[in-house]
């Protein structure tokens, strides 16, 4: 894994921002995996910016979103969809058809799965995953425990993912939903290239154990030890622990 550390987490969004930007620039249909969370908050701020100084064109890049919760309808304002639309889709050019999120409110969850699967091999495969980490050690939300699901799939979200989630419904625990859809481990390693950013002191102790430890699905994020081209991107008070 390649791990670079940047002062502050707003340096390492603009660096970021720039990454996809050249990415984009040498091949304008990437396809852009993405996540949602505090942590690409100022990546999405400064991916707009470059877009309105007209430093990045979007209209033909793919994007395919990590998660989203079970019974949630696109249009809820607690929703992942609706987050997207807030940080990133209502500012820049990305056409909606090109946009691809799983739907928490599909009459057949299975179903849905198997048609995300689906749209991502059409579409080629992920370019590049951006990813962020749970302090748990989740990505997407493939949450820890004693097995890993490969691909896309419906999940029991653990209490520590709803408590971190809570901000979305107002700080209100029982209004987070109980499951979500994810991309599943496979989906994620298949990326020809992933990007995981964390920032901020919570994560560190998941960053050394993703690094460092033993690749198990008790830290998920512990198998992009297994990837040809992960790298991680940290500010400094997530590598503190390295
Ligand atoms: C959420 C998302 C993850 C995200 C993680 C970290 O639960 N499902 O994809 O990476 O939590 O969130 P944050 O960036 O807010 O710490």
């Amino acid at each position: 894994m390649r791990v670079r550390i940047f002062p502050t987490d707003q340096l390492l969004a603009r660096a970021l921002a720039a990454d996809v930007a050249r990415a984009i620039r040498r091949q304008p249909a990437l396809v852009v995996g993405l996540p949602t969370g505090r942590t690409p908050i100022p990546f999405y701020r400064e991916l707009v910016a470059l877009c309105r100084g007209g430093q990045i064109d979007f209209s033909r890049a793919i994007t395919f979103n990590l998660d989203e919760f079970v019974g949630l309808s696109t249009d809820d304002p607690s929703s992942y969809h609706a987050f997207m639309r807030r940080h990133l889709f209502d500012h820049v050019n990305l056409s909606r058809r090109r946009t691809h999120l799983l739907n928490g409110t599909a009459p057949d969850l299975i179903h849905e799965c198997e048609r995300y699967e689906w749209a991502i091999t059409r579409a080629g495969g992920i370019d590049v995953q951006i990813l962020g980490l749970g302090a748990n050690g989740h990505i997407g939300f493939n949450e820890p425990g004693r097995s890993l699901i490969a691909t896309t799939h419906r999940t029991r979200l653990r209490e520590a993912s709803r408590r971190a989630n809570r901000a979305l419904f107002g700080n209100r625990l029982r209004a987070v939903p109980r499951e979500a859809l994810s991309m599943g481990m496979g989906t994620i390693l298949h990326a020809r290239r992933v990007v995981l950013i964390a920032t901020g002191a919570t994560k560190s102790r998941s960053v050394a154990r993703m690094i460092q430890g033993p690749v198990t699905p008790r830290l998920p994020a512990s198998f992009l030890q297994l990837h040809r081209h992960a790298e991680v991107w940290l500010d400094r008070a997530a590598a503190t622990r390295l």
